[in-house]
């Protein structure tokens, strides 16, 4: 193997609307990207990876606006969201930041001038449809009317969706603002334009020595080759945006401030070092520049963005990396078919993260290709490849190391020069596979490789070698340490998918963090720790609720974050309750239910996790505020009573299906319910 020359790596992807949670489909790009960092560091090189909230634009201020808070407050709890999903799936950005910040309106500002002063601003009077009532000019998407062709009402400004036919706003007939129904004026008004019909050449020479696929290439020269128009880069207020300086009542265009909210999450990641930023950014930076984006916005990465670069004297991307469309088991993600699925609605039914990550890179190419979460297949898929086959070697070797050789591998095993061999052609396709972004060649090699380990496994059957005399038993154990050097080999290349598993499998073997430059290198005469169940399979039920909780999201827990002092309030003391009917208490469907089981929950510091055995009902899931009040151990095997029929709701940590009942003063310590001697889980309370 030949050790390259360190690379200086500036990696993105592309920046979220704060406008809502992200969901299973925006994952796509940035596991894609995540892994491909992760694969980078892991062969020395030096990788900064950053990502932001886009945070300006009309449809932001108008939500906010309906939720009544300033777009700041508005966007403030989706940013924090948007963190924590990403960390959550283990997407390791070095900086999260937001276009809405003083970094970023200064480098815009900066791009701007440097734009200007170079020409490429042009001053030009439109006609733009404006909302008379709502005193604001209107976004073409925000204007419907009858179709100038075939007359179907109800269309957008740019193409009917009847007759296909395409056309401008003002050729609606019968037009009107979405926002107040009234009929929009056109009126005129001073915008600003980036010359982009000046840069055709300069974006074409660009292009040419990019790094970007063919078929993204091929999509941007049909582009080109139409002629580009000049884009307009400024809109009027109000807007949610920077404001033009010097020009008053103007702002940027969203578009033109998100992608310079790469370099403002850097500029933020650098402490406001500029030296450092300019190192990156500036014409001749020694970096390279990856931008991970999904195919609906290649015209502006491949388009605008290397044009206005060129155009501020800035560097231009050294690639792009475009991922298609995510679709759910083979068709658009829909709300009502409980396929609209939030990334948090993943993990609150306790799904791991890994294993979508796995799911997702198994399916990547380099190309624009729509992937399918088909989650029948993804349960199968996960169950066999990362349970039954990777797992499983360690999982049946342990227990052979630890029960007859000491916990301790062996000096040596048959054939080295085989195994080396075999990983050696292995490890340049799988290291083909993750630089080229062709994930799931790497992971069928990588299961190719899992195959033959547990095939040889199957047919040399160490544990029937160990019951049998010493050459046996020696031969048993140079078995296993053969299968556990080809599992910490699979760990390595599976690390940029699953980098938590990998920590755990590394802890197990008592290793140091896997590095690439280690593939070359075996582990002999070393002891590995007792082993502790690395993964586990997917329960098809853990599907059933996460599409049901998908269906749920329809409801008014859909609506945005409320703001912290709302949430406040809402927690004071109720006022007593309203009298109910006899009826009204007979909905409620009350259970004995005896505690099997009670644990701590990672990161919740009043929640105690119970299993709970409900007799005829069967085994339930909840989760109880007693943990002030509680140990865990000391609940195993109490009798206690449940509201049994309460609808199951997602709580951050986990679905739970039912409530136990304590008595309380307000916030103060819980006293667990419970039923005199004799009685039986399953009962009913009346
Ligand atoms: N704010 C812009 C990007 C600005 S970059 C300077 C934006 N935001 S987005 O929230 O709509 O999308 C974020 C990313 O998720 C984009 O790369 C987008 O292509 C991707 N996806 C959004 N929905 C997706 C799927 N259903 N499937 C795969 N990727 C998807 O665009
Ligand atoms: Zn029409």
């Amino acid at each position: 193997m030949s050790a390259s020359a360190t690379r200086k790596l500036f990696v993105t992807n592309a920046l979220p609307y704060a406008n809502g949670p992200l969901h299973l489909g925006h994952l796509v790009g940035y596991i894609q990207g995540d892994i491909w960092v992760r694969f980078q560091r892991m062969c020395g090189h030096e990788v900064t990876y950053v990502c932001a909230d886009d945070a300006h634009g009309t449809p932001i201020m108008l939500a906010a606006e309906k939720a009544g808070m300033t777009p700041e407050e508005f966007i403030a709890p989706v940013k924090t969201a948007h963190a924590q999903d990403f960390a959550d799936f283990h997407v390791a950005f070095d900086h999260y930041h937001s276009t809405h910040s003083e970094e970023n309106r200064e480098l815009s500002e900066r791009i701007y001038a440097a734009l200007d002063r170079h020409g490429y601003i042009v001053a030009r009077e439109i006609e733009q449809a404006y909302d008379p009532v709502k005193q604001m000019f209107l976004p073409d998407r925000y204007i419907k009317g009858a179709c100038p062709n075939c007359g179907t009402a109800d269309q957008y400004g740019d193409n009917c969706e009847n007759c296909g036919w395409t056309y401008s706003p003002r050729d609606l007939k019968s037009p009107y603002s979405v926002l107040s129904g009234a009929a929009p004026e056109w009126r005129p008004s001073e915008h600003y334009f980036f010359a982009l019909s000046k840069m055709q050449v300069e974006i074409r020479a660009w292009l040419d020595g990019a790094q970007v696929h063919d078929s993204v290439k091929a999509k941007l020269r049909e582009w080109l080759d139409a002629e580009l128009k000049d884009w307009d880069i400024s809109r009027d207020a109000p807007y949610f945006g920077f404001g033009i300086p010097g020009k008053p009542g103007k702002y940027f265009y969203v578009w033109l401030d998100a992608p310079i909210g790469y370099f403002a999450s850097l500029l933020a990641y650098l402490g406001g070092d500029h030296a450092r930023l300019d190192a990156v950014i500036g014409a001749g930076s020694g970096y390279e520049m990856w931008h991970f984006i999904g195919k609906d916005i290649i015209n502006f990465h491949g388009l605008f963005w290397p044009a206005m670069l060129r155009g501020a004297g800035l560097r231009q991307p050294t690639g792009l990396s475009v991922n298609g469309y995510l679709t759910v088991d083979g068709a658009k993600m829909s709300k009502s078919r409980g396929t609209f699925i939030k990334a948090r609605t993943y993990l609150d039914v306790g799904l791991n993260p890994e294993y979508l990550r796995y799911y997702f890179a198994a399916k990547l190419g380099a190309g624009v290709v729509d992937i399918d979460l088909n989650l029948e297949d993804f349960v199968a898929r996960v169950n066999s490849d990362l349970v039954g086959k990777y797992v499983n070697i360690a999982s049946r070797c342990a227990a052979l190391l630890h029960g007859h050789f000491g916990g301790r591998l062996a000096a040596q095993f048959d054939d080295e020069e085989g195994l080396r061999q075999r990983y050696h052609g292995g490890d340049t396709a799988i290291r083909y596979g993750y630089e080229n972004r062709e994930y799931g060649l790497a992971a069928r090699e990588i299961m190719t490789l899992a195959d033959e380990a547990n095939g040889r496994l199957q047919s040399d059957a160490p544990w029937s070698l160990v019951k049998g005399g010493e050459a046996e038993r020696a031969r048993a154990h140079r078995i296993c340490t053969r299968a556990i050097n080809e599992f910490r080999l699979l760990t390595l290349y599976l690390k940029p998918v699953l980098p938590r598993l990998a920590r755990e499998a590394e802890a197990f073997l008592g290793i140091a963090p896997l590095q690439w430059a280690d593939a070359g290198k075996l582990l002999l005469d070393h002891p590995i720790k007792p082993y502790h169940p690395l993964a586990t399979r997917i329960d098809p039920a853990q599907i059933k609720a996460m599409v049901e909780a998908s269906k749920e999201d329809l409801g008014p827990s859909a609506k945005p974050a409320q703001p912290a002092a709302a949430a406040a309030d809402a927690s004071r003391l109720p006022p007593p309750a309203a009298p109910i009917s006899i009826d009204d208490f007979g909905k409620i469907e009350l259970r004995i239910a005896r505690i099997e089981n009670a644990e701590h929950v990672e990161g919740a510091d009043k929640l105690l996790k119970l299993t709970l055995d409900l007799g005829e009902l069967g085994k339930r899931q909840v989760f109880a505020g007693i943990k002030s009040q509680y140990a865990p151990e000391t609940l195993i095997g109490r009798l206690t009573v449940v509201v049994a029929n309460l609808a199951p709701r997602k709580m951050r940590f986990g679905l739970s299906e039912g409530m136990v009942l304590a008595a309380s003063h307000g916030d103060g310590r819980p006293f667990l319910l419970a039923p005199d001697a004799g009685a039986e889980p399953g009962m009913r309370v009346k």
